[in-house]
């Protein structure tokens, strides 16, 4: 019995943040490598520069939001993270009149969810 309450307390000690990680859903790169922390240097910058610096940049379609720095996206990912979720066709969706792939999706959220890391 006294060895039954020591095998509890010592699953509940630890204060709360036991999250077992369930496995989260493969998330691939460019080269096909399962990415579980990405970062905007490694993962991101690639992305938005191939989908969307074209129009994001000063002389393209939209020069009001940029998205060419890392200071630029992370201020920007509250509203990247809802148009790149918006369904093809959609009149919103970004890129403008495309669709990442749901690969590139899963990782800018993964991105975004892990609070933005740089590098
Ligand atoms: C073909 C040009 C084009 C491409 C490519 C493009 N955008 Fe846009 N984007 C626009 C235009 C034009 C607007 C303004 C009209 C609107 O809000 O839909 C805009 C608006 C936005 C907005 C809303 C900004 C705000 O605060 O009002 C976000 C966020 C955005 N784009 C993110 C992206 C991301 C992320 C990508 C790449 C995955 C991307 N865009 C690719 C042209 C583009």
């Amino acid at each position: 019995m006294a060895l039954l309450a020591i095998t509890i307390m010592s699953c509940s000690g630890g204060g709360g943040d036991d999250s077992p990680a369930p496995e989260p859903p493969p998330t691939t790169g460019g080269g096909g490598t399962t990415v579980t922390a990405p970062t905007y240097t490694a993962n991101i910058k690639s992305i938005i520069d191939g989908n969307c610096v074209t129009c994001h940049n000063p002389s393209g379609e939209n020069p009001n939001v940029l998205l060419q720095t890392y200071a630029q996206v992370s201020a920007k990912a509250a509203d990247i993270k809802i148009r790149i979720e918006k369904p093809a066709g959609d009149p919103l969706v970004m890129p403008k009149g495309g669709k990442l792939s749901q690969a590139n999706i899963d990782l800018i959220n993964k991105w975004i969810t892990n609070g933005m890391p740089e590098k």
